[in-house]
This record gives C-alpha cells, sequence and structure tokens, in this order.
C-alpha cells in the first residue's frame, strides 16, 4: 500500500534529478516497451471484463451507459454516463450534465469506491443532473488508440499538455454534442491542473457553465511530501551524495520507459528502495505522501488499491515533476532551448498564465489544510491569480482536516464538499 501511494508524491522528488534526462522520453529517443520488459509482470492492467457500470454502478440501482470518445490525436477514450437517480424525475425537465474528471494515476472508478450514500457521482444523480464520467487516456479503460498500440513507446509520447489539448475538448465535445447544454465540471487533483490550464487558453469557455475544483493543483513550489523531502537533503547534503547519485540513477531507469506504470516492477522496486532513507516511514506513506487524510474507511482503501493505481506516461510524470521544481505553470519543457524553439518556437516553454481565465466563470475552489499535494501555499498562489475575478462568481472553501484523498473517499466528504458542490451547480442554474 505504501509503494502505491508513494506514487502520488513521486513528482515531487523527479524535480531534482530529471531534467538531465528529459531527452530520453522524447519520441525518437524512447525506448523499450514497459509491459514487454517486465518480465514477472503481466499485470497491466487487463481491463476486466466488466467495465465501470457494470461492477460499479448498475449493481446500486442506477442506469449506467458506457460510452467511447476518440481524440483529434486518435486516443479512444472510456467515458460512462449516469443519466438520472434512482428515482428518476418526472417530466420532459432536461437534465444538467455534470463532467467528473479524475487525477493523475487514477481513473473513473475512484469515483465509485464508497457507498451510493456517499461518492459524488450518485450523488449528483439523485440530485438530478446528468453525469458524466471522464477517463484518461493510458488508465485500464482507455487504453487503445486508432493506431497506436498501448504495448509500444509511441502510445505513450504525452504529457498533460495534451491531456489539455485533446482529452478535455473531446469529451466536451462530445457531452455538449449528446446535451446541447453547457456542462458543469467537476475535477479533482490533475484534473483542476488541465481544466485551469484549458480556460486560461480560452478553451471549453463556450461549453461550460461552471467548474468546482477539488484538491486544486497548479502551483506545485511548496508540494511538501515524504520523497520531496528525501530528494531536497540528498540534494544538499554532502554526506548524502552517494544516495543522490544513486537516486538520480534509479529516476534514469524510470525515464528510459516510456509507460509508467506503478504496478510495473522497476517503479516498485524504486519506491520500495527509497523506503530505505533515513527519515522516510512507508509503513506511514500514505500520510506522508498524501497528507492526513482524516476520514478515509479502511474498506474502501482497500477497494482502492484493488483498482488502482492506472499507468500514465512517463513523460507526464516528468512535466510534473518540472511545475514542482520551476514554480510556473507552463508547456513541457524539453530541456534544451534549441529543442523548445522546434516544438513552440521560443526558447522557453510557453506559460499557462492562468490570470486569463474569464472573470465571469463560475469556480468553486475547495481545499484541505492537510494536502501535502496540494499544499495551501501553493493554493494561496493560485488564488491570487483570481485576484482579478468578480467576487460572486468565486467561491473558496477551506477544510481544516483534509488531506488529498479524502475529496474523493471521504467517509464524510457528502457533508464536508459534495452538498456545496450541488448547491453550487444549482445556484448558477437558478
Ligand atoms: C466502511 O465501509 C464498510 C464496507 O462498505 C461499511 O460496512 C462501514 O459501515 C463503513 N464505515 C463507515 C464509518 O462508513
Ligand atoms: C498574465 O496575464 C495578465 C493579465 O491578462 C498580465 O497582467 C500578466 O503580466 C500575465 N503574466 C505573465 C507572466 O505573462
Amino acid at each position: 500500500m505504501a509503494v502505491i501511494r508513494g506514487m502520488l508524491g513521486l513528482a515531487a522528488a523527479w524535480g531534482f534529478c530529471v531534467l538531465v534526462f528529459v531527452l530520453a522520453v522524447q519520441p525518437h529517443h524512447a525506448h523499450g516497451s514497459s509491459r514487454g520488459s517486465f518480465g514477472l509482470n503481466k499485470g497491466v492492467v487487463t481491463p476486466p471484463v466488466a467495465g465501470i457500470c457494470a461492477s460499479s454502478v448498475l449493481v446500486h440501482g442506477y442506469k449506467c451507459q458506457e460510452l467511447e470518445v476518440t481524440t483529434k490525436d486518435g486516443y479512444i477514450l472510456s467515458v460512462q454516463r449516469i443519466p438520472e437517480g434512482r428515482v428518476p424525475g418526472g417530466g420532459n425537465n432536461r437534465r444538467q450534465p455534470v463532467l467528473i474528471q479524475h487525477g493523475v494515476l487514477v481513473d473513473g472508478m475512484t469515483w465509485f469506491l464508497n457507498p451510493p450514500e456517499q461518492n459524488l457521482p450518485m450523488i449528483l444523480a439523485d440530485n438530478g443532473f446528468d453525469v458524466w464520467i471522464a477517463n484518461t487516456r493510458g488508465t485500464r479503460f482507455s487504453r487503445r488508440h486508432t493506431t497506436l498500440d498501448p504495448d509500444k513507446p509511441a502510445f505513450w509520447s504525452w504529457s498533460w499538455d495534451e491531456l489539455v489539448s485533446f482529452d478535455l475538448p473531446a469529451v466536451f465535445d462530445f457531452v455538449y454534442g449528446q446535451t446541447g447544454q453547457k456542462i458543469d465540471y467537476v475535477g479533482h487533483s490533475l484534473g483542476t491542473l488541465i481544466a485551469l490550464a484549458s480556460f486560461s487558453e480560452g478553451k471549453l469557455v463556450n461549453q461550460l457553465k461552471s467548474a468546482a475544483l477539488l484538491s486544486p493543483i497548479a502551483y506545485l513550489s511548496h508540494m511538501n511530501t515524504a520523497l520531496g523531502v528525501v530528494a531536497a537533503k540528498a540534494f544538499v547534503g554532502e554526506s548524502q551524495h552517494d544516495r543522490n547519485a544513486w537516486f538520480c540513477q534509479q529516476i534514469t531507469t524510470l525515464v528510459g520507459l516510456a509507460e509508467f506504470n506503478p504496478k510495473g516492477k522497476p517503479v516498485a522496486k524504486f519506491l520500495k528502495s527509497l523506503c530505505a532513507y533515513p527519515g522516510v516511514d512507508c509503513y506511514d506513506l500514505l500520510s506522508a505522501l498524501t497528507g492526513k487524510n482524516c476520514c478515509l474507511n479502511s474498506s474502501t482503501v482497500d477497494l482502492f488499491l484493488m483498482n488502482e493505481p492506472q499507468s500514465t506516461s512517463t513523460k507526464n510524470m516528468v512535466h510534473l515533476a518540472q511545475t514542482v521544481r520551476h514554480g510556473v505553470v507552463s508547456k513541457f519543457n524539453y530541456g534544451r532551448p534549441d529543442y523548445n524553439v522546434m516544438h513552440y518556437g521560443e526558447a522557453s516553454p510557453p506559460i499557462y498564465n492562468l490570470s486569463n481565465i474569464p472573470h465571469d466563470l463560475p469556480l468553486f475552489i475547495s481545499y484541505g489544510g492537510q494536502d501535502a499535494l496540494s499544499d495551501v501555499r501553493d493554493v494561496m498562489l493560485l488564488l491570487d491569480s483570481f485576484k482579478f475575478h468578480n467576487v460572486d462568481k468565486l467561491s473558496v472553501q477551506f477544510i481544516k482536516d483534509y488531506a488529498h484523498a479524502d475529496f474523493i473517499m471521504g467517509v464524510n466528504a457528502k457533508d464536508m464538499v459534495y452538498n456545496q458542490v450541488v448547491a453550487f451547480f444549482k445556484h448558477q442554474n437558478q
């Protein structure tokens, strides 16, 4: 469990070594299918016969449709729709669509681990919303492409820039096309960053009614996780010199893999050996990495571990590490000015200027006092970019005891957060 949870904070540690090796993840340099080379580990994500609807939704008495969306760059994404609550309201009322977007290293299943009375999609459905669940490219139900093979490196040549450019627009177009209505959006973690980046470029906003951002990440410089602290120590400490070299070597090995598979051997081995560091208590790495979640049910955590984590691209992890290190929200840095010029026509990667998010976009932001990934100081930086936002269009909620995972799995998340999200959306619809 510790090892798996460790993935969530890994990006923090990478910032210190990874730039040197960034070129390794370019398509023409990438080598070695992670799946093929894992040997012992065959366990990459064979989708269970049952999809999310069958395993987690229909069984609770909700309608649910499995749908497919193809992005402009050819990825075939799985989307679930829960069109109404268990007790369908009568009449021809058109239901307001809500799109729910998960974070990094998990998939849409992560929203369904608590019982219906406690999980966000079903609470929204029971409140009369038409609920749509996104599954990011690379996760087990979105591991398909019109031409590329997920066992080959080329399938994994993307970072969250492509989620901004392709995944989100494809799913927005689809939901908007099917419903003919502007969308309410809920994002958690990376699902907030990609939304903020999109909105800042003026994308999606014509199809968007409002957005609720839970455990928001954008700036990451203060991410205060065990791995981050370890890496920082290794970076400055003389006596840690050998460890630092070792650390960077491990990173190089990982970065050679195009698919970042948390269940694969290289990643697991790397994390396991990190536990040898003084001060990293892997017994409680969950708390050390996501912050001390106040309110998780251990049965739900077990369910989480059976279903997650999911693969992402190594390039995506590198991009996140760059965000930690550089303290700005910008596109992927190819690590050399000439490479950046090749991709962007500029020596540095273009920034996403969050101040450009339309000032009249209704936003609800909820963040936790114990969240090590979405540190309070970083949330303050994010809020600072909203200082010219219309005051009546921005609601901010602070939950002192909450950490990163409480927002998706907290037993009391309904009372703490989801009721507020429902009220916020209903308010926009009046
Ligand atoms: C935790 O989950 C189990 C299994 O779903 C359930 O029986 C139990 O009541 C839950 N506890 C709380 C506090 O929600
Ligand atoms: C971001 O945009 C705002 C206003 O649109 C501008 O004042 C600011 O200088 C921009 N920031 C950067 C870093 O370009």
